[in-house]
């Protein structure tokens, strides 16, 4: 390991024999001194070049040892100060401490006393520079991230925009010729033009879902008390509308309140539970259970199903974007629900999983955080 640079020592003293024998003595102990008499001349040397340590006696003619420490902190912040003095007070000591002095210690002064104040000075100086770089490295990540969110705002935009005009043109072409020109085209023709418009469709479809899952990552949370099994009921209402007359069990349990944005969380229900009624819909006897369970102190919710389940080698990917285990022609979808789940529950802090065995259903469980502990950013 290399050595540590040598500290560089300011020593102000306005005797210039105790001075003189002070630079010496430190440069005995591995110190590089440089000594003046005078805080105005000291000033100009610091302004000139780096020092690690202002040693400074407090009562001198002109400028005293408060005064030169002030301004030697204006211009160097992180410079620490240690003030020298034969009348110790109180009053002086918190002045000096006002002034920004780490340390005093009282004169005359033994070398066993001043060489620890002195070590203990160099590494708070070590500390303040390394905190002043790691806030440097956190601003400029944060101003990259802002740069990449920025870019990605700008992406979802050209998304949205230039990628949806042709997709209509597409779209609305298709339709013209369906419209128009039907009859007169061979049926080999016509399947293939019903094959434009689905995929034109579901490209739409694929555009808007991805807009909606990086627009989530910019919305506020507004957190409240949410009446969980309100929620669940006016979620499982809205999708038993879309199940026509399938006969689906569904037991809800005690759900207890839980703190959250209430949109944001529907959403997360919503998914879920959309996902138990489409992936039981080729079960004779569909059901679905919604409960919470208290697991090592925490609150976990949780929605099971006994449908088409899923091969837990894969459980992985199931949360990416776009990522399905099920082809379009067994079960419909883009893939982007679970995403959107996931990323709900990640900004309340929370942690979420799934458990599936192939034919035999699903379970989806997620934690909110207690109340009391704040959301992520
Ligand atoms: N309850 C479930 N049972 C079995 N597999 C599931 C279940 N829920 C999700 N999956 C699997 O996880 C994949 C991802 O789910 P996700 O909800 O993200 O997408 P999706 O349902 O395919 O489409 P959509 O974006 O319309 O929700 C699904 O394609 C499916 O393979
Ligand atoms: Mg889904």
């Amino acid at each position: 390991m290399a050595a540590p640079p040598t500290a560089r020592i300011l020593i102000v003293d306005d005797e210039a024999p105790q001075m003189k024998a002070l630079c010496e003595t430190l440069r005995d102990h591995d110190y590089e001194t440089v000594g003046f008499t005078t805080g105005q001349a000291a000033l100009v040397a610091l302004r000139e070049t780096k020092f690690d340590l202002l040693l400074t006696d407090l009562m001198m003619p002109g400028m005293d040892g408060i005064a030169l420490l002030r301004a030697a902190r204006e211009t160097d912040p992180h410079l620490v100060g240690i003030l020298m003095t034969g009348a110790g007070s109180i009053a002086t000591a918190v002045e000096a401490m006002k002034a920004g002095a780490l340390d005093y210690i009282l004169k005359p002064f033994e070398l066993r006393v001043i060489l620890p104040v002195l070590s203990r000075a160099l590494a708070m100086r070590r500390l303040r520079l390394e905190n002043a770089e790691l806030e440097k490295r956190v601003r400029e990540r944060t101003a990259e991230l802002e740069v990449a969110n920025k870019e990605l705002e700008a992406f979802s935009y050209s998304v949205s925009h230039d990628l949806r005009a042709p997709l209509r043109a597409i779209d609305g072409f298709s339709s013209i010729l369906d419209r128009d020109f039907r009859h007169g085209m061979p049926d080999e023709a016509g399947r293939l033009l019903d094959r434009v418009t689905t995929s034109a469709r579901r490209m739409g479809q694929l555009i808007d879902d991805l807009l909606r899952f990086s627009r989530l990552g910019r919305q506020a949370l507004a957190r409240r008390p949410v009446n969980t099994s309100n929620l669940v009921q006016a979620v499982l209402q809205d999708l038993r509308k879309l199940q026509g007359d399938r006969n689906i069990e569904v037991d809800v349990g005690d759900l207890p309140e839980c703190v959250g944005d209430p949109s944001l969380l529907q959403q997360v229900f919503y998914n879920l539970l959309a996902n138990a009624f489409k992936y039981t819909s080729r079960k004779k006897e569909a059901k679905v259970n919604v409960g919470h369970r208290m697991e090592n102190g925490e609150g976990v919710f949780f929605i099971q199903d006994n449908g088409a389940g899923f091969d837990m080698q894969y459980v992985d990917k199931l949360f990416g974007v776009f990522q399905r285990l099920h082809r379009d022609e067994q079960f419909e979808g883009t893939g982007v629900g679970l995403s959107i789940v996931q990323r709900i529950v990640h900004r309340h802090g929370g942690r979420v999983w799934a458990e599936g065995e192939l034919d035999c259903g699903a379970t989806f469980s997620f934690t909110l955080p207690p109340p009391d502990l704040p959301a992520s950013p």
